[in-house]
């Protein structure tokens, strides 16, 4: 992974999110960057990797630019990750946000951007990783699951963790009530992850990471 150290910017931090599907996570975001003039970031772009999303509506409607860069449309996984590491370096953020987009990122993505590339998963990693992280805790039997905000690596949901926040599981859950529950406490965790790292910075030593 390429910068151990994140700068520690003068301006506002440039964030671009990825989304895939309802893009609450990303709402959380522009809400309370909306609400305190004091976050420290600024989301720049928003890409998605379909179409007809209530995400990248969310982001029209909050007047940021976006941009759809869909696998179909390229030759093979190389092609599209090239694709989308250009998008989004287009747009030149200091931080990468992946808020419940549903891919894995490529070699390409991660040469330009490791160490700034953050994710949201639904479970406490390294428990339940993948796109199935709600169910497996639930058909496993765990009476605790959770989130966890990460940096990305070349693994899928192995990168470092930033911080993590516990919810019970009820005997009447289900996927979805499961996975609503998560979902509050995920939205709060984002937030709070993105403003500390945007304001005071961060380090990766090995799987630490430690914001001061
Ligand atoms: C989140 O729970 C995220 O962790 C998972 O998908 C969900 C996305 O929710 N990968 P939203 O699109 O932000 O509402």
């Amino acid at each position: 992974m390429a910068p151990a150290e994140s700068p520690q910017p003068a301006r506002p931090c440039r964030l671009v999110v990825l989304v895939s599907g309802s893009g609450t996570n990303l709402q959380a975001l522009l809400d309370a960057i909306a609400a305190d003039p004091g976050f420290g970031a600024s989301i720049v772009a928003v890409g998605a990797d379909r179409d007809g999303i209530a995400g990248l509506e969310r982001a029209e409607r909050a007047g940021l630019p976006t941009f759809v860069c869909r696998v179909k449309d390229h030759e093979d996984r190389a092609a599209w990750d090239l694709a989308l590491a250009e998008a989004v370096t287009g747009y030149q953020p200091d931080l990468v946000v992946s808020a419940g987009f549903m891919k894995i990122l490529g070699k390409e993505f991660l040469t330009r951007f490791g160490g700034r590339v953050i994710n949201t998963h639904p479970a406490l990693l390294p428990s339940f990783p993948g796109t199935h992280g709600v169910r497996d805790a639930l058909a496993y039997g765990a009476k605790v699951t959770g989130c966890t905000v990460h940096f990305v690596d070349d693994g899928v949901d192995t990168g470092p963790i930033i911080a993590q926040s516990v919810v019970e599981v009820r005997n009447e859950d289900d996927e979805n009530a499961l996975h609503e529950r998560i979902k509050e406490v995920e939205r709060r965790l984002l937030v709070e992850v993105v403003g500390r790292l945007a304001r005071d910075g961060y380090r990766i030593e090995g799987r630490k990471v430690i914001v001061p």
